[in-house]
């Protein structure tokens, strides 16, 4: 069957600056990104910050263009649509923030806020239908009706990330990016939005990409994680694979805290990230890598495919046995 999503070769770069006196500079925020996503499959997104996983679903959202590649959703490449047949497919996919009302009027009633996402597309409904539409979204998240008369103002943290899902899905898409949607939410609350996000992918047969900074969430909940290091996808992990690029395993161990109210946030590893002004010519991770060899300076590690989905971009075989072997001796 197609993938429900196709990203190939897919790559960001921003414009910086350049006037009469200054050189424009290009930062490379995603570079050569490639995947496919198969229908109903949760695909985790994690990486330090400013690696590039807000400009990747920004991307595949169509928020932004791309400044190469290609993206086919069911086959279609919707890289040339535009105007009302690119209005009409975003419908079918939606984005969730981790701040869903830093786009919303504060003005804006929970009702309205609902209703938007049709008033948007120019769909037209009775007074009953729009009510009956508001009723069923905000039960389908497990809120009470009468929140539909409040303000965000009124709202808990949870209950407004509750909201920001309710509207994602109003439109009944296939796909929704989830860019960090439990970042601002205390653990307990993280959870039952975990919870939810489950519940619905499994009765709305919704297919997420998910983004975010807690690995450990990410281990539990995606059956397969990018890595993303500089741009670039390091490692394509499969739930239940062992990881096998050093930098996945620096990120993995730092991020096993056995206290579970502890925010599992990527801390910092060791070592400069190199700019993305002046992408090196061999593997962006070398300057931190434990195990770095000669090679890893001059030529860029192509991802390789391991066993099944489970591929790396890195040129040192058998890291993943080198590092237990070197954690062991210690
Ligand atoms: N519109 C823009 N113009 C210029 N540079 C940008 C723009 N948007 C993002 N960038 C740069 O691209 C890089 C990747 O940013 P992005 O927001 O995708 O990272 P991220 O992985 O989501 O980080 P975080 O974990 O902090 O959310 C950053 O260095 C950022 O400064
Ligand atoms: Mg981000």
């Amino acid at each position: 069957m197609t993938p429900l999503l196709s990203i190939r070769s897919l790559s960001r770069v921003f414009s910086n600056g350049g006037g009469l006196f200054r050189k424009k500079r290009q930062f490379r925020a995603v570079t050569d990104v490639s995947f496919d996503l198969e229908r109903g499959e949760i695909l985790g997104v994690v990486g330090e910050s400013g690696c590039g996983k807000s400009t990747l679903a920004r991307l595949v959202s169509r928020l932004i263009e791309p400044t190469g590649g290609e993206i086919l959703f069911d086959g279609q490449n919707i890289r040339p649509l535009k105007g009302r047949a690119l209005s009409r497919l975003r419908r079918r996919f939606q984005m969730v923030f981790q701040d869903p009302y830093s786009s919303i009027d504060p003005r804006q009633s929970i009702r309205s806020a609902l209703l938007e996402p049709f008033d948007v597309q120019g769909i037209r409904m009775n007074r009953a239908e729009r009510d009956a539409k508001v009723s069923e979204l905000l039960a389908m998240v497990s809120l009470p009706a009468h929140l539909a008369d409040s303000y965000q103002h009124q709202l808990s943290g949870g209950q407004k990330q509750r909201v920001g899902i309710a509207r994602a899905l109003a439109l009944s898409p296939s796909l929704v990016v989830l860019d960090e949607p439990t970042a601002s939410l205390d653990v307990s609350i993280q959870a039952q939005v975990i919870n939810l996000l489950q519940d619905l992918r499994d009765r709305l047969d919704l297919t997420y990409v998910f983004i975010s900074h807690d690995l450990a969430l990410v281990q539990y909940f995606c059956d397969r994680i990018l890595v993303m290091y500089l741009g670039r996808i390091v490692e394509v992990l499969p739930r239940g694979a062992t990881p096998t690029h050093p930098y996945t395993i620096a990120l993995l161990d730092s991020a096993f805290v056995p206290d579970p109210h502890h925010r599992r946030d990527i801390p910092r590893i060791s070592g400069e990230i190199p700019s993305g002004y002046d992408e090196p010519r061999g593997c962006a991770f070398a300057g931190r890598c434990p195990l770095v060899e000669n090679r890893c300076h001059s030529q860029l590690p192509h991802l390789k495919s391991l066993a099944g989905t489970h591929a790396v971009a890195c040129h040192v075989k058998g890291a993943a046995q080198i590092i237990l072997e070197t954690e062991n001796a210690v």
